[in-house]
């Protein structure tokens, strides 16, 4: 008899704890947008905001809560009654009450002695529960709480009726050995469901929450890309992929969505993703060096644990120093074009000096190389074609731009302002492809500058499309304004042309079977 998989329920704090992260701050149309999009992605719980804490706070918790989703919505409280009345006019499904339980936080941080602490959790759990609403405790700084206090506490907030109990490893300080043997321990004296909450200060935050998992911890709290606090918290791709794929658990969330949930995150956090991150990082699906393109493109299981569709991706073969004839043959023809042996061995020579000279070697350079070679013009096709351009910026004027481009032949205008006169014009061209084609600008960097006034300016851009397809291009010139708004063109224009290249070969190859 086969035996049903464990099942797991994720509570997401990324509108919380997430937005705790230094520097980001979120609109409310932001959250929002985070919230639905958390909602879809599956995930139980929505912690939504610290209501208390401010007038818009209490907004945003409100009109998420309204929105009807199907995830439970969850507000953060201190064990006060103005907190958990402000949580409780929001009407959520979950108020989460925390209070310090460590002798250093409850010193330091509310100079609250350990009696005083037990009451407060007491007599908020029963404000609650008379209320009618549901309620998860946290003894804040659980980890470095005395254990027998610890569990007077849990045991007390139980007594008064909590429904749920999450231990926060507030500063990251745990292993996964202690964690998991405090978890145990708890669980014999804790009859309600369990949650794991953990930072990431020592990198440990989602091995201690699987620990936890291990020891019968019911529910994981997560945020996207490991936003929060510091070091930030455990990051829910990584946790939920680690689940379903190595412990072979069940949670309701739709891996797929994965790295939508994280692009969309990272561009209204303004927080980058790091490139070499676990499952939702640029290279966490790439491959450069020549052994592994070949394995890859024979048998992917050969350098990829999962197949990258799982979590919402597609394989990405890199050309650089390190890549290999086959990688690059197949990064050519994914796109329609095959150049015959000789013309492969020049192309891959070309990649690798350029590799050797320290160049990273954008699509587009790969592109305007295999043209030199072969002695086509492939890349020179523009979908886009930029026809006018105005910039207006001074001390009292806000930035403007406004631009004409054609796309397949027709003109389109749209002026928009923005920090700076880059910032506007890339925003001009992008309410343009965006709403067109969907393709939107996912990096921008300013590489090199020479010295002087009249200095060169050499900007590389990512470009991403809606299947997550991200296309790198570079333009230099004197004026960074121009250089900016070259790049992006030259990007939208081989982010189109990979798609309908792919697409042609895709019923090309469907018509041949
Ligand atoms: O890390 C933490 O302790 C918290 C509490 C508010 C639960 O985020
Ligand atoms: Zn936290």
């Amino acid at each position: 008899m086969t035996q049903t998989p464990r099942s797991i329920k994720i509570l997401d704090t990324t509108l919380r704890d997430g937005e705790q992260t230094p520097g980001v701050s979120l609109t409310l149309d932001d959250k929002i947008e985070i919230a639905q999009q958390l909602n879809n992605l599956g995930v139980d719980v929505i912690e939504a905001g610290f209501p208390s804490s401010s007038e818009g706070e209490r907004k945003v918790v409100k009109e998420i809560k309204q929105l009807g989703l199907n995830s439970q919505i969850c507000a953060l409280s201190r064990c006060t009654k103005k907190d958990i009345d402000a949580a409780l006019d929001c009407n959520v499904d979950l108020i989460h009450i925390f209070i310090p339980s460590s002798p250093i936080q409850m010193k330091y941080a509310v100079n609250m002695t350990p009696q005083q602490v037990l009451s407060s959790t007491v007599e908020s759990i029963q404000y609650i529960k008379d209320h009618g609403a549901k309620c998860e405790f946290s003894p804040m700084d659980a980890t470095r709480t005395e254990t027998p206090f610890l569990h007077q506490i849990c045991q007390a907030a139980q007594d008064a009726g909590m429904d749920s109990l999450n231990i926060p490893d507030t500063v990251g300080c745990m292993i996964p050995k202690t964690t998991f043997e405090l978890f145990k321990n708890l669980k014999t004296i804790i009859k309600v469901p369990i949650s794991v909450h953990c930072h990431d200060d020592f990198g440990l935050a989602v091995a201690n929450s699987l620990a936890a998992v291990e020891a019968g911890a019911d529910q994981v709290h997560v945020a996207v890309n490991g936003l929060g606090e510091r070091a930030g918290n455990a990051a829910l791709e990584e946790v939920i992929t680690t689940l379903h794929v190595v412990y072979g658990y069940k949670t309701n969330i739709n891996t797929r969505l994965l790295y939508s949930t994280s692009r969309l995150v990272s561009s209204l956090s303004g927080v980058s993703v790091q490139v070499n991150k676990a499952i939702v990082g640029e290279n966490a699906f790439a491959h450069e060096s020549g052994i592994h393109t070949r394995g890859v493109t024979e048998q992917p299981l050969t350098f990829e644990p999962i197949s990258p569709e799982i979590v919402g991706r597609t394989r990405k073969l890199v050309a650089g120093k390190l890549a290999g004839t086959r990688g690059i043959q197949a990064e050519l023809n994914e796109i329609g074009i095959h150049p015959n042996n000789t013309q492969l061995t020049e192309i891959v020579q070309r990649v690798k000096e350029l590799g050797d000279k320290g160049k990273s070697v954008t699509d587009a350079d790969l592109i305007s190389l295999t043209s030199a070679v072969m002695g086509q013009v492939i890349g020179d096709e523009k979908i886009v074609d930029l026809c006018d351009l105005a910039v207006v910026t001074g001390i009292k004027v806000l930035p403007t731009a406004s631009v004409r481009l054609t796309l397949d032949g027709k003109e389109y205008v749209a002026a928009e302002t923005g920090v700076g006169p880059v910032d506007a014009v890339l925003k001009a061209i992008q309410k343009l492809t965006g709403n067109l084609e969907k393709i939107k600008l996912s990096e921008y960097r300013l590489e090199a500058i020479t010295g002087g006034s009249n200095a060169v300016a050499e900007v590389v851009v990512k470009v991403e499309d809606e299947k997550g397809n991200i296309v790198s291009a570079r333009a230099t010139r004197e004026d960074i304004v121009m250089a900016s708004v070259e790049a992006m063109i030259n990007g939208i224009n081989k982010c189109l042309l990979k798609n309908r290249r792919s697409n042609n070969n895709n019923s090309s190859q469907g018509k041949k079977q």
